[in-house]
């Protein structure tokens, strides 16, 4: 897959940066074009000698040649490449790429890209474990970069920990397998319903009851479905989203009412259908059609009837082929109460997300989810941003629908 691949391999300088030699070498035995922006620290570690005479390319780590002038675009660079991988990451860099400190052309390079960037940190334990350094990597990660977990063994330090880059065949295996996921237009041809966001029921003309979904797992998702070539009708409650990029007709609504009628005219003809959206399970049996005054009464009941079941109606008039997806998020019980409304509302996998997770739910950019299928399969993932989340959701999607 990474044959023809324009590649920036950016290195800083830690002990970690001999690796990067033989990741140079594996990329471009694998057929990349490979250019090397090394920070002045890296060249401390590492010859640009050897990064040139195996890239094929000169070396870039100024923002100009000093004797010719020679201005080095990394604007140009970001435009060229297909993705950027920078290993090793040091603390530092790592601390200056979250918060955006453009003070030498691996970072303003990072800063310019428009590709996917993946980010393998290398550090001494404690460094790695230190909460500014994890909290850098969660900022990282939160902004779509991947970042390629160091794992645990002997240190340069002498130390044993978390904090050894990822070996070097590692790193490229998962380059390829991003690019094999991309390339591959495995949705191709394929109709795809999604619900996301909140659902607001009105209570009078400037009232509604809500709740905190942010939109972006649906969001996310429908970019990832478009991304592997299906046509996506995404039914978005109020959100503060733009609409995902390619093939995606987004839907605007407000209550549920409104998500069902608009999910009932496309769900026929859905092929497969992702129940995302936080549906208000209640509303105001009646609406006020002026603004409920304080002064109108000294307490105030609403009353509530319940709300149609958009996942459960539409799960109920299902038909053979389709595959449907539904939602969970719990705070006690999680995998009882996911598999029962795998159960109740006739869906294929429940994504079960748990309050009691850090990092987990609605309104963060990460998610950690367990998977459950009909087949009585499950599957648990670590903490991710969820871009990465996404992909995890459609990647078991295409399992269960193959
Ligand atoms: N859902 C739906 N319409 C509703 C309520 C929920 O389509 N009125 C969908 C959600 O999009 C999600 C799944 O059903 O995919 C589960 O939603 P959740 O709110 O967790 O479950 P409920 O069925 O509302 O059950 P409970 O409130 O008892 O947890």
């Amino acid at each position: 897959m990474l044959k023809g691949k324009h590649i920036i391999l950016g290195i800083t300088g830690g002990i970690a940066a001999y690796k990067s030699v033989s990741l140079l070498r594996l990329l471009v035995k694998a057929g990349a074009e490979v250019q090397v922006v090394i920070t002045p620290a890296g060249k401390e570690f590492i010859t640009p000698v050897t990064l040139s005479a195996l890239s094929g390319k000169p070396v870039v780590s100024e923002f100009f040649t000093a004797n010719t002038g020679e201005w080095h675009s990394h604007v140009d660079l970001g435009l060229w490449a297909d993705c950027m991988v920078i290993a090793p990451a040091t603390a530092s860099s790592i601390a200056k790429m979250a918060n955006g400190v453009a003070d030498n052309m691996l970072i303003t390079t990072y800063l310019s890209a428009k590709s996917p960037v993946f980010i393998a940190p290398a550090m001494d334990l404690d460094m790695m474990a230190h909460p500014s350094t994890r909290r850098n990597i969660e900022a990282l990660r939160s902004y779509g970069n991947h970042i390629i977990e160091p794992e645990s063994g002997f240190l340069a330090s002498g130390l044993i920990g978390k904090g050894r880059m990822e070996e070097p065949e590692k790193i490229v295996e998962v380059l390829d397998r991003f690019f094999e996921k991309i390339e591959n237009q495995s949705l191709a041809g394929k109709k795809v319903l999604i619900t996301a966001g909140p659902t607001y029921e009105a209570i009078d003309p400037v009232r509604f009851i809500g709740n905190y979904s942010s939109g972006k797992m649906g969001y996310a998702l429908a970019a990832e479905a478009a991304r592997r070539g299906a046509e996506v009708v995404l039914v978005s409650g109020p959100v503060s989203l733009p609409a995902p990029e390619g093939n995606v007709t987004r839907v605007d609504v407000t209550s549920a009412r409104e998500m069902l009628t608009a999910c009932e005219k496309v769900f026929d003809e859905a092929d497969v259908a992702i129940f995302c959206a936080a549906v208000a399970d209640y509303a105001p049996e009646h609406v006020a059609d002026h603004k409920i005054k304080r002064g109108d009464m000294p307490e105030m009941t609403l009353k509530l009837v319940r709300n149609p079941d958009i996942a459960a109606t539409l799960g109920a008039r299902r038909h053979g082929g389709q595959t449907l997806v539904g939602f969970a998020l719990e705070t006690d019980d999680e995998m009882v109460n996911g598999r029962s409304k795998l159960e109740r509302k006739h869906l294929d996998m429940v994504v079960i997300n748990s309050m009691r997770d850090a990092g987990a739910g609605f309104s963060g950019d990460t998610n950690k989810i367990t998977v459950v299928t009909a087949a009585g399969d499950e599957k648990s993932f670590p903490l991710k941003s969820k871009t990465e989340v996404a992909a995890d959701i459609i990647d078991c999607i295409e399992n269960i629908s193959r």
